[in-house]
């Protein structure tokens, strides 16, 4: 196909300006700002990493340009000089690697001792379990059971112990830090300090099945005494519904939701998020969607239907009982 002179200059633009469309600096998953020293660790050492590398392409271009220059073929002229060996080439090429290898080393092992290291005194100890494909988080210190919003206090050092019930997960908030395997039958441990108050976004970052791309979490980082507020809330028993409320609250305690939940001094479920303070969550669905009546409602009639593969069936209830149920889980504030 012949392309006309004007699109043939058009295209590389256009490539350009699509490949650079999505560079972004301070988007809301970005790994390049981070808000915790653990982040900006690993940060310090990628940044170390992309210098020397980029001085090695360095070196290395400018002197294959040279080479290719400085020898290249001239009609009639006489064969190079040949040469076999050079022990001062030799030394150099062998040596420069290992120092090239040090330098990178050193600082590597640090980070990864540092990131790995105890939990220091005093640290608010959560445990998450990754489940397929929703986020559980326990704060045993507190007896508050939450799912898909991590509320953190700021300045105060977090460790997080990932665990697996059913398959491998990878616990992922690219402004906190790096990604941590959630493995079933093995403790991990995520050691960070927030220093900035924010809502930061994560994900899964593990193939973890049909819904692995829809389990989304949220950390909540907030001042600490705004932190104590909301944990004071979340131990509090669920309010007592009244009016419409009152009824999808008779709908959900006679259907198969119990099995599954948990609302205290409801039902006692251990295999479903907790939703004794589903209310006050911003999100459904492992952050899929905003969390209002109307979505809920369309979740309760069929769960599959919005999140494929989701492990909570579509359980039989008309649109009606789904909106009463829907009314009386967003009361749970
Ligand atoms: Cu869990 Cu991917």
């Amino acid at each position: 196909m012949r392309i006309p002179p004007l699109h043939r200059r058009a295209l590389p633009i256009a490539a350009i300006t699509a490949v650079l469309g999505g560079c972004a600096w301070d988007t809301p998953m970005s790994t390049a700002v981070s808000s915790t020293e653990f982040g900006r660790s690993i940060l310090s050492l990628y940044g170390l990493l992309v210098w020397v590398s980029a001085a090695i392409i360095a070196i290395v271009f400018i002197g294959l340009a040279w080479v290719l220059l400085h020898f290249r073929e001239r009609p009639g002229g006489p064969l190079p000089r040949q040469i076999r060996g050079h022990t001062l080439l030799e030394l150099s090429w062998t040596i420069a690697p290992a120092l090239v290898l040090l330098i990178i080393a050193i600082p590597t092992i640090q980070v990864i001792f540092r990131t790995q290291g105890a939990a220091p005194r005093g640290a608010l100890e959560v445990t998450v379990r990754g489940w397929q494909w929703w986020w559980e988080f326990r704060y045993p210190s507190l007896g508050v059971v939450t799912a898909n919003e991590l509320y953190l206090p700021v300045g105060q050092p977090v460790v997080l112990r990932l665990e697996g019930p059913d398959v491998i997960h990878s616990f992922w908030i690219p402004r906190l830090g790096g990604k941590r395997d959630v493995v079933p039958g093995r403790i991990n441990q995520l050691t960070f300090t927030i220093d900035q108050a924010g809502e930061y976004w994560g994900q899964c970052a593990e193939f973890c099945g049909t819904s692995h791309a829809n389990m989304r979490m949220q950390v909540i980082a907030v001042p600490r005494q705004e932190f104590d507020r909301w944990a004071a809330r979340q131990k509090a028993p669920a309010p007592e519904p009244a009016e419409a409320a009152a009824d999808g609250k008779a709908i959900y305690a006679r259907s198969a939701c119990v099995g599954c939940h948990t609302i205290r001094g409801v039902s006692a479920g251990a295999i479903a998020p907790d939703l004794t303070h589903f209310g006050s969550r911003k999100t459904l669905a492992a952050g899929l969607l905003p969390n209002d009546l109307e979505n809920l409602t369309t979740w309760i009639v069929d769960p599959p239907r919005v999140k494929p593969g989701a492990k909570m069936p579509a359980v039989g209830l008309n649109a009606a009982e789904a909106r009463a149920v829907a009314t009386y889980l967003l009361s749970l504030k």
